[in-house]
């Protein structure tokens, strides 16, 4: 039977990147029937807000997406398309799969990370207001109930994927009440998992951690602005945005997308790195319960990116968007033959 799964396109590099990932799901043979929608920047221009409801009620109906980058105005405009469809869908565990490519320039070599980001909360409740001209202030909400549940998720995932380390990042030296809480809820999940090493770590030291020995982490667990920033410098770790996916998960719905943004610069030259949102697409596969198609687009995509000849400027190569897709496509048809390994299962949702 058909999947019915929505599409957003997405702006600036999104119709590239997911047009290529379209590409690879179709030759790898999965039966998707797709639904396409604009949110971010092309909603709001076409019909003025960047998340219509009929995009909210589509994936209600399909459960599941794949998402292209939304631009987000900085320090004006609109508000971000992307937090309000994670709180609305109430999709409150983002994963991103940071791992190291054999072949990928990048300054560490088997990396091997799971960043898990609480995504409805904390100072993205887009609580903002003018206390008096010249004074504004932001709210971060920290509830018991959000800190326990991704805590959950994050012990739980990491038993399912065979970690043995969860680290939880924190500042509650300074926000001592609501990252205090955010750790206490960690603490009390961690105690259920007495097989989980659990650690707790400041997040500025983290940030130095991570740049100096990646190695020493599996399992990040983070609220939602650590989540955010660490996650793009833990795809620097790896080779950079052009090659890491992600996914948010609720209890019924999933929306997969890249870690990167919609990268004006480079929008609408064929230059993009197309692989993150086709490695998200093949976490979609796995969620969807088509292991096998996702193993191969997996292995096939890991194996174009260690070939510098189709490696994308990104990566330090000068590969197109449409040469990366196409070398892909026909590493899926060669098969399993120069298959790198395949992926473990991400997906615990
Ligand atoms: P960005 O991730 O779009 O770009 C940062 C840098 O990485 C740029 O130099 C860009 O060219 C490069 N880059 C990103 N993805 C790439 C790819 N696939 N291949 C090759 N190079 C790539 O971040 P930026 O510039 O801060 O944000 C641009 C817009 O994207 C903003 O409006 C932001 O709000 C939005 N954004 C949306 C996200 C989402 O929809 N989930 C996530 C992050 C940002």
């Amino acid at each position: 039977m058909a999947h019915e799964v929505l599409l957003i396109p997405g702006d600036g590099i999104g119709p590239e990147v997911t047009g290529a990932a379209r590409e690879v799901l179709a030759a790898a043979g999965v039966d998707i029937r797709w639904r396409e929608m604009a949110a971010g920047a092309a909603a709001a221009e076409a019909c003025g807000t960047c998340l219509p409801d009929p995009v909210l009620e589509a994936i209600r109906e399909t459960r599941v997406a794949l998402k292209g980058p939304l631009t987000t105005p900085v320090g004006r405009g609109f508000s971000s398309a992307n937090v309000a469809l994670r709180r609305a869908l109430d999709l409150y565990a983002s994963v991103r799969p940071v791992r190291s490519i054999a072949g990928v320039p990048s300054p560490f070599r088997d990396v091997d990370l799971v960043v898990i980001r609480e995504n409805t909360e904390g100072l993205y409740s887009g609580i903002e207001h003018l206390v008096v001209p010249g004074v504004v202030e932001s709210l971060k909400v920290t509830t018991e109930q959000a800190s326990l549940r991704i805590a959950e998720f994050a012990f739980s995932y990491a038993l399912a994927t065979g970690r043995t380390r969860v680290t939880a990042i924190h500042k509650a030296n300074i926000m001592k009440m609501t990252d205090g809480l955010f750790l206490e809820c960690a603490r009390r999940v961690a105690r259920r998992y007495p097989d989980i090493n659990y650690e707790e770590m400041i997040v500025d030291a983290a940030a130095m951690h991570l740049v100096t020995r990646p190695h020493r982490f599996q399992v990040l667990l983070m609220e939602n602005l650590y989540g955010d920033i660490l996650s793009d410098l833990c795809a620097g770790l790896v080779g950079g945005l052009g090659v890491v996916p992600g996914a948010n998960h609720g209890r019924d719905y999933a929306v997969f997308e890249a870690v990167h943004g919609s990268a004006p610069d480079i929008a609408g030259k064929g230059l993009a790195n197309p692989a993150a949102v086709i490695l998200s697409a093949a976490l979609m596969l796995r969620h969807l319960g088509e292991e096998a198609a996702a193993a191969r687009i997996e292995a096939a995509t890991y194996t174009v990116l260690g070939d510098p000849a189709c490696q994308t400027r990104d990566l330090g190569g000068e590969a197109t968007t449409a040469q990366v897709t196409a070398a892909i496509l026909a590493a899926l048809e060669r098969g399993p033959a120069d298959a790198a390994p395949a992926e473990r299962a991400l997906v615990a949702a």
